[in-house]
């Protein structure tokens, strides 16, 4: 087993004297009873919640072995609720003057709040327009909005009324976008006049625009684009009452939207004398809540489904307990809400503990890369959120843009969505946490709801680099690949024993698809694609994926993905991407590319293929390295050796065993091309 960072750092005192959870004795013991007690541990926690009936059925049903029949997981089978009464009205009566975010711009000068009453209030209004729309409950709709308030508005909209959202963040393509429309057959699109993210404005409009037409070619249609005015000042008046008007293209201050009247409508004019009263439709526990599609092995995106009350609970308490979130704390996790994290963590868990939260709209690094210790001050943040990514790309800039601000405010600082090196964790705890605050790296999934392996704030003693211990309900197993359990230390394949209330039900569409991806390679376990240790005091460190899946800037992409945007180039045959690994995002996309006969490999052919993957999926996926492949290496049964791509791309002559390689010629072949800064 490769060295790990044994240092280990107490919960500061601090954190500790106040926290829920204040010893490993009391985590050890809750654990224990979560796991042996399932019902009685989350139906004690279900108590704080508003149900309109209680379960009929079993607390909690399921299947995790497919030799025993289809996989299913039920918890709190026939009760009935809703996720936006208890995130919103539950607090009205005796708190509704309590903000329930601060909204910051991506400018520095541009913010704003809203009231817990006011959300409410909002939220009715929109929840009547798509009433008056003819959306009912079971229907899909798509979101690709920016971080403004009306993003967890709309999200809140469809959870009164039993609608499934998807959103799409808005960083992915015209294609991307319409390829989750399409899967999802949503009949509604929400999203905004554009965005600003640092120096560059996105017409977000637009590119909804060319997915709706992109859907329409093939026989969808989306009935009504909901638009809400962000950028656009309001002088301007697009589309504004003329039915009859062909698309017109408006300038603006910053930006041209067409707009294509009946379809397009305003959010501001929708919602204009709508009542701010709609009574919550109750749900059935296990009604779906939301979809949120996620990178597949296989290329094709997975719509990953969350029912109601089990998400309501997970989300709700990982929140409380791993953030050890009080009323006079201020959260801010950094994430887009087009993400699970920003579900979880911007909207559901936050509003459901009545916290009061930030929303930021813009980058960590302008105007400068002192913004989010200027918005840490301005709010006095006290837990805070946000990726390894972001960590590694600040302390690039010098710790004098962290220093600068005073950051007093701070008692956790947390990390999720990939490994977090040991060098990042430290300087994330010496030099942004002043060393009194406690680091908290959370693994997890879009598939899990909320956080299973993580340390507590004011309990677990952290390794840097470790996400530490199981969450309460989780029961990670480490797996050789012959399926044996790992005892004490050892490395292997991550999986989960049982599960906890918050994990995925099916993928939208493809319940085959869910039991292969999850449920085949091991029957008995849910199976996660990440790979890990555990150390001799029983410490799991999640080293990355060890299927076909990159993890470039915590977004998780498949390699497969990449290789057909690639090959649908004119010039491509084959393509094969690996990762690499890469200072700031992790991990970063390393390409070979076989062309056709005859073609030459040039500067602009890298860029046209790099525009390629930018328009395929989103600017997030564009590849770092493209190489010319003239072969591949190959099993003799054709398989193509990825392995060896990989010791390729890092420069590492030592490629292992090739007794299977049909051709090692190409080996040799490939390490001359390689790209000079790879
Ligand atoms: O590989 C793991 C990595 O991110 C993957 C999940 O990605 P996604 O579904 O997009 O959700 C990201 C936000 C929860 C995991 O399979 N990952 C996430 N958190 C960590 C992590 N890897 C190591 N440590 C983490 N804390």
């Amino acid at each position: 087993m490769a060295e790990l960072h044994h240092e280990t750092f107490p919960p500061p005192e601090s954190v500790k004297n106040e926290a829920f959870i204040n010893s490993m004795e009391q985590y050890k013991e809750m654990y224990q009873k979560s796991i042996d007690d399932p019902e009685g541990f989350w139906s004690e926690i279900a108590k704080g919640f508003y149900w309109e009936s209680e379960p009929t059925g079993k607390f909690l049903d399921f299947n995790f072995d497919v030799r025993n029949g289809p996989i299913y997981i039920k918890w709190m089978q026939g009760a009935k609720t809703n996720l936006c009464y208890n995130a919103v009205d539950r607090h009205i009566d005796k708190d509704g003057d309590r903000l329930a975010f601060y909204w910051e711009g991506n400018d520095p000068d541009d913010d704003g709040q809203v009231t817990f009453s006011e959300l409410k209030d909002r939220v009715c209004q929109f929840a009547n327009v798509l009433k008056s729309l003819g959306v009912v409950k079971g229907d899909r709709v798509a979101i690709y909005m920016p971080m403004i308030v009306d993003i967890t508005v709309a999200m809140l909209a469809c959870a009164r009324l039993g609608i499934i959202h998807s959103i799409v963040f808005g960083g992915f393509s015209a294609e991307s976008l319409a390829d989750r429309i399409l899967d999802a057959k949503c009949s509604v699109v929400i999203t905004s006049d554009g965005v600003w993210r640092g120096t560059k404005l996105l017409n977000l409009k637009d590119i909804v625009d060319k997915a709706v037409e992109k859907c329409e070619h093939v026989g969808h249609i989306v009935e009504h684009v909901i638009v809400s005015r962000h950028l656009l000042p309001e002088e301007i008046v697009v589309g504004e009452g003329d039915e009859e008007r062909q698309p017109a293209v408006r300038p603006c201050r910053h930006l041209n939207i067409k707009w294509n009247a009946p379809r397009d409508k305003w959010w501001h004019e929708l919602i204009e004398g709508a009542s701010t009263d709609c009574p919550c439709v109750w749900l059935d526990a296990e009604d779906p809540l939301f979809m949120l599609y996620t990178s597949g092995s296989t290329g094709k995106p997975k719509g990953v489904v969350h029912t109601q009350a089990g998400y309501m609970l997970y989300s709700a308490t990982t929140f409380k307990y791993d953030f050890d979130y009080h009323p006079d704390d201020i959260f801010w996790c950094t994430a887009d809400v087009g993400w699970i994290t920003g579900h979880t963590y911007v909207t559901y868990g936050p509003l459901l503990n009545k916290a009061t939260s930030v929303i930021f709209e813009g980058v960590p690094t302008y105007p400068d890369p002192g913004r989010f210790w200027q918005i840490v001050d301005k709010y006095k943040v006290s837990k805070f959120y946000t990726a390894p990514t972001a960590i590694r790309s600040l302390m690039g800039f010098g710790d004098e843009h962290v220093t600068k601000y005073k950051r007093d405010s701070l008692k956790v600082i947390a990390t999720v969505g990939e490994p977090i090196n040991p060098e990042a964790w430290l300087w994330y705890y010496n030099v942004v946490g002043n060393k009194k605050c406690a680091v908290v790296d959370t693994f997890w999934q879009t598939e899990t709801g909320g956080h299973v392996i993580t340390p507590l704030p004011g309990a677990t003693p952290t390794r840097p680099g470790s996400a530490t211990f199981p969450f309460f309900g989780v029961v990670p197993e480490i797996l050789s690949e012959d399926g044996k359990t790992v005892e004490g230390e050892g490395e292997g394949y991550i999986v989960f024993k049982q599960p906890w209330p918050g994990i995925m039900r099916t993928v939208y569409g493809n319940p085959q698809r869910f039991e292969t991806t999850y449920f085949k390679k091991f029957p008995g376990y849910y199976t996660t694609g990440d790979g890990g240790k555990r150390d001799k005091d029983g410490y799991i460190w999640v080293t990355g994926r060890i299927d076909d899946m990159v993890n470039v800037s915590a977004h998780l992409l498949s390699t497969a993905e990449i290789e057909s945007a690639l090959v649908e180039h004119k010039l491509v045959t084959e393509a094969a991407v690996v990762s690499h690994p890469h200072k700031i995002k992790g991990e970063c996309t390393y390409c070979f590319v076989t062309l056709k006969q005859g073609n030459k490999f040039t500067a602009d052919l890298i860029h046209e293929l790099r525009a390629q993957v930018r328009t395929k999926i989103g600017p997030f996926a564009t590849p770092d390295f493209i190489q010319e492949a003239p072969g591949l290496p190959k099993t003799r049964s054709g398989k193509i050796m990825r392995r060896v791509l990989r010791k390729i791309a890092v420069g590492d002559k030592d490629i292992g065993d090739v007794s299977t390689m049909a051709d090692e010629t190409v080996v040799d072949e490939l390490f001359k091309r390689r790209p000079e800064d790879a």
